[in-house]
């Protein structure tokens, strides 16, 4: 892990040559915000969107970000991924308190932090726990302040799961780094609708959008979580983990029904709108 190519205030090193200050408020309140880019030989997947999502985390959190910087931040840390398949995870922090405050002063330098990562993504269908989402109300914002989600996943680390489906009230938002999608008692496809619960997930659009005009159009809204129990089919999406299926939910009845046809079409066809994305990145 020592030479993981990373950059910080626009200097390119390494992981391990990286030091930082523990005054930074990405240490001290988690006062920060992040992308997660992902790169298939090379090039980025939905490049656009991930900038414009975190031009509107910074606009949400108040951070006047010099979007010039980050842009060159990010080309020189894709350059290292060359011909590649890998992900960029970028890091936008208020910056250092001469001490430690929660009122920030506005002078502040922002510090930029991020690192290339080479992955190959291979993941296969893994179990969730069902839990209540006990995070904060601004989900939409990609921000690093996640101890909701960490400590819910870790509960569902030490049950075998490596994710959890969350829900307040008895309707699902998300899960702890992805977006959920699941196939209902009648076919149709279903996801949360978009709101301060959870993220806007790119690969989310990406799979709302390839299905559109398709007999599994997805159908947005309130999702209650007894819809699990007759589901034969519920997956996750997220950049590094593309459409990961659920092989079984804890505290629910649903388990996997491998090879469902609706499931095998939805794959294909988001594979071939992810083809269609990479050819026109540049
Ligand atoms: N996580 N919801 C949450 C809470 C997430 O953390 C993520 C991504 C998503 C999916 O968003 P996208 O499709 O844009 O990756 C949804 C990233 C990958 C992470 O934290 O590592």
């Amino acid at each position: 892990m020592n030479d993981i190519p990373a950059i910080y205030q626009g200097k390119l090193s390494t992981l391990e040559e990286i030091r930082v200050s523990p005054l930074s408020r990405a240490y001290t309140f988690s006062d920060s915000i992040y992308e997660v880019v992902p790169y298939f030989k090379g090039k980025a997947l939905c490049f656009r969107e991930h900038f414009d999502r975190m031009k509107n985390s910074a606009h949400l959190m108040d951070l006047k970000v010099d979007f010039e910087s980050v842009s060159s931040d990010l080309y020189l840390l894709s350059e290292t991924l060359a011909e590649k398949d890998g992900y960029i995870y970028y890091q936008i922090t208020r910056g250092i308190d001469p001490i430690r405050s929660h009122l920030y002063q506005d002078d502040l330098e922002l510090e930029r932090f991020g690192y290339a990562m080479p992955s190959n993504f291979s993941s296969s269908p893994i179990g969730a726990m069902l839990c209540n989402d006990d995070r904060w109300g601004k989900c939409n914002i990609k921000s690093t302040s996640l101890l909701g989600n960490i400590l819910a996943m870790n509960k569902a680390k030490s049950l075998g799961c490596n994710e959890v489906v969350m829900h307040r009230e008895g309707f699902m938002t998300e899960a702890g780094a992805s977006n959920v999608f699941y196939f209902n008692e009648k076919g149709q496809v279903r996801t949360s609708a978009l709101s301060e619960n959870i993220l806007p997930g790119i690969t989310r659009s990406i799979l709302i959008d390839a299905l559109q005009d398709t007999p599994y159009r997805v159908k947005e809204g309130s999702c209650s979580i007894k819809d699990f129990n007759d589901s034969p089919c519920i997956w996750l999406t997220s950049s590094t983990k593309g459409l990961l299926p659920l092989t079984h939910l804890i505290d629910t009845d649903y388990k996997l029904q491998e090879n469902y046809q609706g499931f095998l079409d939805v794959v294909e066809l988001f594979n071939s709108a992810m083809q269609l994305h990479l050819a026109i990145s540049k």
